[in-house]
Parts: structure tokens; C-alpha cells; sequence
């Protein structure tokens, strides 16, 4: 079961730092549909178990932190909600580096993507979800009828995510960026289990040298296609 098929799925998968998070948040909210920001899961094992004490390679017990994973989406706090972690506001911590590297490590272990499969699909409520990651069209909503792989060469990506983190006062050096999100990128693409790869049935969308607007009303253009009727939205470029 990927949750009920009668409620309309935009799987946005792709590379760290191409812009996913930010244009599936725009989508959603152009549609008034929820959003799923499967990254945030793996980055809040990846959080908890080095909480716990957990090595990110212990895949036993790592699928144990996945499992018992006690975490609220707020999504009244602030603009891009609030997300806290037994309790604990963890926002802000979750979009650093080190968060990303653990998040990379254990989304690496079979049995910690299965234990997230049933969390992940149960976000797929009316009216509908647009749902951001790497494996949301191939993996967990194969039956999405719109899937977009969204990529940018890694010299922009690397740019992006720079300004990104010097914007939120994180102090960042650009070639180390660029190297750690190669690495991070063959990690992901090399990975046994669900590497990041488009599915035959996605439309790729690259969007080096394109902007935020471009890619969303590119996006939303698709939506209607895939659900015609209920992806239709009010507005200017409707
Ligand atoms: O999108 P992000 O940077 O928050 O993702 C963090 C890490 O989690 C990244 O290394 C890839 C991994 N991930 C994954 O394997 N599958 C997903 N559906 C989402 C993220």
C-alpha cells in the first residue's frame, strides 16, 4: 500500500542543494495540498541516534531509532514550520552540515528506509501531498502520476546551499561545500538500497540558471496535466 490511491501524489525527488525543498513548499502551497520533507526524517534519525549514542553504521538498532522516532511537524511555527524532536525544537539544527552527513550515512541502511516507509506513505492525505526527496516516485509513490527529477549542476547547487547557510549566519567555505556534496552525491547514487536515480516514468527538470518562479510555475504546469481539475490553482499564472 502507498496510502489511498485516490489521493493525488507530486513526487519532487532529486540531488541535495537543486532546489527541492524550496520548490515542493511553493508547489504545496500553490495547490494547498500537505508536503512531505522526507529528508527531515532521515536527518532526524541521524540526529537522535547520535543523541542516543547510536554509531551511524549500527544498522540494527539505528532501525530501532527510526521506528520510535518521536517527532511533530508544527506547521504553524514559523514559516517553514517548527520541527521538534521529543520535545525538543530541533529546527534549526536539522539544516546543518553535520545533520546532512548523518542523514546521508543512515539513509544508507536498508533496514532504516524500510522502518520509514509506513511514516512516509501516511502523509499522503486529502486534498493531496507533494512529497520531496530521492526515492518519493521510485520508492514510496510509485503510483504518482506526476514525478519531476530536479536537478542543477553541482557548482550551482553548491552555490545555492552556500548562500543558503551564510544567510542563516552559518559560516561556510565553498570548495569544501562543493566537494562534500560530490561526495554526498556518489554516496546517494551508489547506495544498495533505493539509490537517487530518476524513474524511467520522470520528467527531468533541470534548473541550473533558472528561477525559483520558473521552475514552480514549470512544476504546477505538470500538476494539471497529471490531475486535471484538482491541481488547478487561483491566481495569476492559473
Ligand atoms: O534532502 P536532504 O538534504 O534533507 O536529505 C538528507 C539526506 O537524506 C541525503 O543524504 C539523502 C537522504 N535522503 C534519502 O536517502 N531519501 C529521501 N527520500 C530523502 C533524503
Amino acid at each position: 500500500m502507498t496510502g489511498p490511491a485516490e489521493v493525488p501524489v507530486v513526487a519532487i525527488d532529486g540531488p541535495g542543494g537543486s532546489g527541492k525543498g524550496t520548490i515542493a513548499r511553493a508547489v504545496a502551497r500553490a495547490l494547498g495540498w500537505h508536503m512531505l520533507d522526507s529528508g527531515a526524517l532521515y536527518r532526524l534519525v541521524g540526529l537522535a541516534a547520535t543523541r542516543q549514542g547510536v554509531a551511524l553504521d549500527d544498522g540494527g538498532t539505528l532501525a530501532g531509532v527510526a521506528h520510535g522516532l518521536d517527532v511533530v511537524f508544527d506547521p504553524l511555527g514559523g514559516e517553514e514550520g517548527r520541527t521538534l524532536l521529543a520535545g525538543v525544537d530541533v529546527t534549526a539544527e536539522l539544516r546543518n552540515e553535520t545533520a546532512g552527513r548523518a542523514a546521508s550515512l543512515v539513509a544508507a541502511v536498508p533496514a532504516v528506509r524500510a522502518a520509514l516507509v509506513g511514516r512516509q506513505r501516511a502523509f499522503r492525505r486529502l486534498p493531496g501531498l507533494v512529497a520531496d526527496g530521492r526515492d518519493m516516485g521510485s520508492v514510496i509513490f510509485p503510483d504518482a502520476r506526476l514525478k519531476v527529477f530536479l536537478t542543477a549542476s553541482v557548482e550551482e547547487r553548491a552555490l545555492r546551499r552556500y548562500k543558503q547557510l551564510k544567510q542563516k549566519g552559518i559560516d561556510v567555505n565553498l570548495p569544501a561545500l562543493s566537494k562534500d556534496m560530490a561526495e554526498r552525491d556518489r554516496r546517494d547514487a551508489e547506495r544498495a538500497v533505493a539509490p537517487l536515480r530518476p524513474s524511467p516514468d520522470a520528467r527531468i527538470l533541470d534548473s541550473t540558471g533558472l528561477g525559483i518562479a520558473a521552475v514552480v510555475v514549470q512544476v504546477l504546469d505538470w500538476a494539471d496535466e497529471a490531475y486535471p481539475g484538482l491541481a488547478r490553482r487561483e491566481g495569476p499564472e492559473a
